[in-house]
């Protein structure tokens, strides 16, 4: 091939994206992916989805409407077996294209039916169809896979994925951790709905995202099905098994509430858990309608893992949360979940957020308020780890849980609160759940709402609090009159 072809193939995708920014910016996430990179001939979709904290993750060429995971899984030899049926459709001519998934073993894969090749390669499943897809054409995907699920360890060193249990297996994916159970576009900016047919021994339950459909038992096993409707990203899907109390309700909003408690956890978990339908109220109050059909919480015992994760409408804990915890998981349904990043650099607007429902809640539940606790975070000396870097800016995939991100990324919401004023401040959160909704968000797209709905030169503030390395100046923060005067370099000094 000679380099031409290479280059005008690379301009285009360029070209196309500044388009679509300055176009649409609502659709920005799909259509980046879309634009993805090809290769020199332009029909080999690329291995990851282009974000530079997760190479790999993700890949180009397709976007995937619909998930269909039929899974079985025995507790006790941990053995998975699995049938994944995507649904998708080609953004480029498609010659060849890649899934992620790490582990396992796959047996077959069919695309449009008919048999294709396929090949491992390392965290990728390379697949080749019979047939090249056409740009724009619809088909499906047929995996069938078997083997034992393995965790993979995270930059930041925690396990991710399908992580056995003394009873089951947790299963959380953020960041990349979805390709240990199924096989998936698994980044991000490819939100999809999925079906969840899920077959366990009798007398464990296997818990997904969304609703249950139903659940039969016969010849000492239960299948599962469950449906999450709303898109959602694969990072934010289940399927955790375990020994669990069942608790079923419908809210007054009408959400399907599904909870599932490990009995050993289940007496530290009830005073909090019952309070998700009143959280999910006062957040709905704050941000808007409560995003999805389904909500609930997972509770298992699961001391190897060491987080929570807000996965699509029913987090998922490893032990008892206490009541900070469900208000962050819950919030995350709005700030992450509905509204999606399009890179993991972006992460703050999943987690600056979630940190900062967290000291709206105790300021408004007779704690302390969110000006005391950033005035408390303020008082941290520089050089310490909440200043390490800034929150808009974590600089690789191993900082993205950190401190500067939750606590910092918290600061960013309530300096900007100060700045507007409550009225205008919760409306910004409120348009941003909206507008985004069931979709995708970047952070330049909130800085532009927020001075948009503020009329607001707002560039200072999001420079000094988002990117800016080291503790800022206390008072450096919305340009303004006020802001220039002698108190401004005062302050500055230390
Ligand atoms: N998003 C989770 C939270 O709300 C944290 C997930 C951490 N995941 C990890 N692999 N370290 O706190
Ligand atoms: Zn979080």
């Amino acid at each position: 091939m000679t380099p031409r072809p290479h280059e005008a193939a690379r301009r285009t995708t360029v070209l196309r994206r500044e388009a679509v920014t300055a176009a649409v910016p609502v659709a920005l996430a799909a259509l980046l992916a879309a634009a993805g990179p090809a290769t020199a001939a332009g029909t080999v979709g690329a291995p990851g989805a282009g974000d530079p904290y997760f190479p790999l993750s993700g890949n180009g060429g397709y976007d995937v409407h619909h998930y269909g995971l039929t899974l079985g899984y025995d507790p006790h030899s941990r053995h998975l077996d699995g049938t994944a049926v995507l649904t998708a459709r080609a953004t480029q001519r498609l010659t060849r294209f890649d899934l992620d998934l790490s582990g396992l073993k796959v047996t077959g894969v069919t695309v449009d039916h008919t048999k294709a090749d396929f090949r491992r390669d390392g965290r990728e499943l390379v697949v080749t169809p019979r047939k090249a897809l056409r740009k724009g054409q619809e088909f499906r995907v047929t995996v069938t896979y078997s083997g034992t699920p393995k965790p993979v360890t995270d930059p930041d060193g925690s396990l991710d994925g399908w992580i056995p249990t003394d009873d089951g297996a947790f299963v959380a994916g953020e960041p990349q951790g979805a390709m240990t159970w199924f096989p998936a576009n698994s980044h991000p900016t490819d939100k999809a709905s999925y079906d969840f047919t899920l077959t366990v021994p009798k007398g464990s339950t296997a818990v997904a995202n969304g609703v249950l459909l139903g659940q039969r038992t016969a010849d000492g096993r239960t299948t599962f099905r469950w449906r999450q409707a709303e898109p959602m990203a694969a990072y934010l899907a289940t399927a955790t098994v375990g020994t669990f109390k069942v608790e079923r309700y419908t809210t007054r909003d009408g959400i399907e509430v599904y909870n599932a408690v490990d009995p050993r956890e289940a007496a530290a978990a009830a005073p909090v858990v019952k309070k998700l339908p009143s959280v999910l109220a006062w957040e709905s109050k704050l941000f808007g309608p409560y995003p999805f059909r389904a909500a609930g919480a997972i509770v298992d015992r699961a001391p190897q893992v060491g987080y929570a994760l807000e996965t699509q409408t029913r987090p998922v804990y490893d032990s008892a949360p206490d009541l900070d915890t469900l208000v962050h998981e819950s919030a995350h349904q709005w700030f992450g979940d509905s509204v999606t990043l399009t890179r993991w650099k972006d992460i703050w607007l999943n987690e600056g957020f979630a940190t900062y429902a967290e000291w709206l809640y105790a300021e408004q539940h007779g704690g302390k308020s969110a000006q005391k606790a950033f005035d408390a975070l303020y008082a941290t000396p520089a050089g310490k780890d909440l200043w390490a870097f800034p929150p808009g800016d974590p600089g690789s995939g191993e900082h993205i849980f950190e401190t500067p991100v939750y606590a910092r990324g918290a600061m960013v919401l309530h300096k900007l609160r100060t700045a507007v004023g409550d009225p205008v401040f919760f409306r910004i959160l409120r348009t941003w759940a909206a507008v985004h909704r069931e979709g995708h968000g970047t952070t330049a797209q909130f800085i532009r709402l927020s001075e948009r709905e503020s009329g607001k030169d707002l560039t200072s503030l999001f420079h000094t609090w988002l990117f800016t390395a080291g503790k800022p100046a206390s008072s450096c923060s919305v340009a303004g009159p006020a802001d220039h005067g002698p108190g401004v370099l005062g302050d500055q000094v230390h």
